[in-house]
Parts: C-alpha cells; structure tokens; sequence
C-alpha cells in the first residue's frame, strides 16, 4: 500500500523472510528508489569505516580481546588490530575443548600471519581438575564459565592498565533485546566475557553486522577460509558434546572423530551447505566385535543439521556413500569406539546440540 504524495509506504506481509518472492526487489526499491540511498555497503567500506571508530573511541588506550576461534570474535580482532595494532592485546584460552588443530590455527593465524600481540593460555589442566567427576550438563557450563572467567581476569590483570574490552558481538544479539543488555547475554551464554570488576569499556566493531556481513569482512581483512567459513561451536566446545563425566580419554576420542567428520564433509564438498555437523560421545558402552576380537566400545553420534538461524533445523540428508565413510574411518581409527549411529531429529523438538 502506499500514499506517493506524502511518501508512505507498507506491506503486510515478510518481504525479509527468503521464501518471498520478490521480498529483496521490494526492499531494493524501497530504499534505492524511494529513500534515495546508494549502495555504499561493501566489505572494503565497513573495515574503512570500522578501523575509523575504533580509533577515535580508543584513541592510544589499551585494548583487550578473548579469542574464541570462532569467526565474530576473529574479526573483531582482526579490526581492532588493523585500528591501534599493538595497543590490541588478544587473550586466546584453551581449555581444552577446542576441535582438533584450532589452537594452532588460531596462533599461527593471529600471532604469525597479522602479528598480533597474543597470550595464549594453556589452561586445559584446570578445566579437567575442576570438571572431575561432574556428569550434569547445566553443571558442567556453570564450572567452565566461572574458570574462564578467572583465568581470563588473571591474564587481563598482567596486562596493567588496559581500558578497554573488544567483544565479537553482532546484531542479532543487539537486536534480541533491544538495549545494552544483549550484550551481556552474549557474554554470559557464550564464556568469553571479562568480569565486569575489571571495569573495562566495551569495542564492538561488528555490533551492526549480522553473520553473512562478518565473513564478508573477514574474507576482506584476509583472515583464512577455515576461520571465515567455519561453523557455530559452543563456548564450552566439545565438553558438552561428551555425555556424562569428561575424561581425557573421551576427549582425545572425540576430538579424533570429529576430525574425521568434518574432513569427511569438507572432501564430499558439504561443508558449506550444512549449518553444523559434528560427534558427540556418548559414554555408555555396546559389545561389537572386530577382527575375531569382541569389542567394548563407547558410540559416536553424528550430527548434521541445515539451518539459518539455529532456531529451527532440520537433520541433513547426507548422502549414504558420505555417511558409510564416516562410519568406516571414526570405527577403524579411533580407538574405542565400535559404533556410529546418526540423529535424525529436527529442531524442535530436538535441539541441535546433546548436552
Ligand atoms: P541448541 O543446541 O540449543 O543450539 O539447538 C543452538 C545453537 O547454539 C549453539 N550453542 C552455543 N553457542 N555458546 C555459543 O556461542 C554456547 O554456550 C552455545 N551452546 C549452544 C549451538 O551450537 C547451536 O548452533
């Protein structure tokens, strides 16, 4: 509907939602024909922009940031760096749930390619103490965020006088309660935030970006593929996708099945087009029988899922040839493991991850 003399416009219906046709033509129009906006949004012009409000915000203040390895707050890093370079100080923690190679990856990229100052703590030790003998998921987050937070804070405290806090947050997390709050749940949901005692002054360069326009900018500031592309992963990693007490054990277990999933998608070319796939461990124990020996073992559960917003999703038809070679190689090289099984729930009510 419309009124051209006073310049209103409306539908009534999702002219966002992909399943509208038209919907990005109208929309298009709207703000090109109507508004009389130019199409100045590129991937070059927000780092421009962004490097420019960081360095009047910061002006020659110290920067702190957590690295997660995933791809919000490397970019956010990778902005801040490009802004005040080593006024940025980037605080990367393992604790020892992160997937095979990323802690490598995410050194290698961030202290080798961009030079960046980097602490990396290695604080598997910790996490494991503290998590013995817990089995309750709910339980198992609440220990990891505290101890991320303690051990975030020690390092931060080493750094002396730093004022101010880089955070990978993104618009929908703004957007989701519409205040400074989002911010926080963020923080809180995702073990990466700085206590609020240390005081520090929050740099969100990627706070009105949503997904698609951070890799964008991440393919623009040079950060790799496997950085830019890859998928959603829990703060609290793969800790919540072993069911039950986590062992070192169990970690390598997992950690050595995942590897080989996501190896196996990326050769069959799937990666891209599937929201998240990944093992979980699940500990209970079946008899199976190798070679003529009976077998013990513990069972990998794959988990494919196509999404858009992780809100809802559905389980990824994968072809059989891929999921056979899933099976075949987590079986004969991981140690312990005599089964693979694979969740065909959808979201809800399902949820996507097994905790
Ligand atoms: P569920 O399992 O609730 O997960 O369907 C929805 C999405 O959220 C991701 N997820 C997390 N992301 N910190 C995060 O940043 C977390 O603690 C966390 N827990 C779950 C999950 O991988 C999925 O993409």
């Amino acid at each position: 509907m419309s009124d051209r003399s006073r310049k209103l416009f409306g539908v009534q219906f999702h002219p966002e939602v992909v399943h509208t046709p038209w919907g990005v033509e109208i929309f298009r129009n709207f703000l090109y024909r109507q508004c009389g906006c130019r199409e100045t949004w590129t991937p070059a012009s927000v780092v421009t922009t962004s490097v420019e409000a960081i360095r009047n915000q910061v002006g020659s203040g110290k920067v702190a940031c957590a690295l997660s390895g995933g791809v919000d707050s490397a970019v956010t890093a990778a902005l801040v760096h490009r802004a005040v370079g080593d006024q940025l100080t980037c605080i990367f923690m393992d604790h020892g749930f992160l997937r095979k190679g990323e802690a490598e990856q995410v050194v290698r990229t961030f202290r080798e390619n961009f030079h960046v100052n980097l602490i990396h703590v290695q604080a598997q030790k910790r996490f494991l103490d503290r998590l013995q003998g817990v089995a309750d998921p709910e339980e198992k987050r609440r220990i990891i965020g505290d101890e991320y937070a303690n051990v975030l804070e020690e390092n931060a405290r080493k750094l002396g006088d730093v004022q101010f806090l880089a955070q990978g947050t993104l618009y929908p997390d703004v957007i989701e309660s519409g205040t400074r709050e989002a911010a926080r749940i963020k923080t809180h949901h995702n073990v990466g935030g700085l206590p609020e005692t240390l005081k520090l002054q929050l740099v969100e360069p990627a706070r009105y970006l949503f997904k698609d326009e951070v890799r964008a900018v991440g393919e623009e500031l040079g950060l790799p593929d496997d950085i830019v592309w890859r998928h959603p992963f829990p703060g609290p990693g793969l800790a919540i996708r072993i069911l039950g007490e986590i062992t070192p054990g169990h970690l390598e277990t997992l950690r050595e099945a995942d590897a080989i999933i996501i190896d196996e998608i990326m050769a069959a070319g799937l990666y891209r087009r599937l929201f998240q796939c990944f093992g979980v461990l699940a500990p209970m124990k079946s008899v199976g029988v190798m070679g003529d020996q009976r077998t013990y073992g513990v069972t990998i559960i794959l988990r494919a899922v196509v999404s858009d917003d992780a809100m809802t999703a559905d389980w990824a038809q994968l072809p059989y040839e891929v999921l056979s070679r899933i099976s075949t190689r987590i079986i004969n090289e991981v140690p312990g493991v005599n089964r693979v099984a694979y969740d065909i729930s959808s979201k809800p009510p399902a949820t996507i991850e097994w905790e």
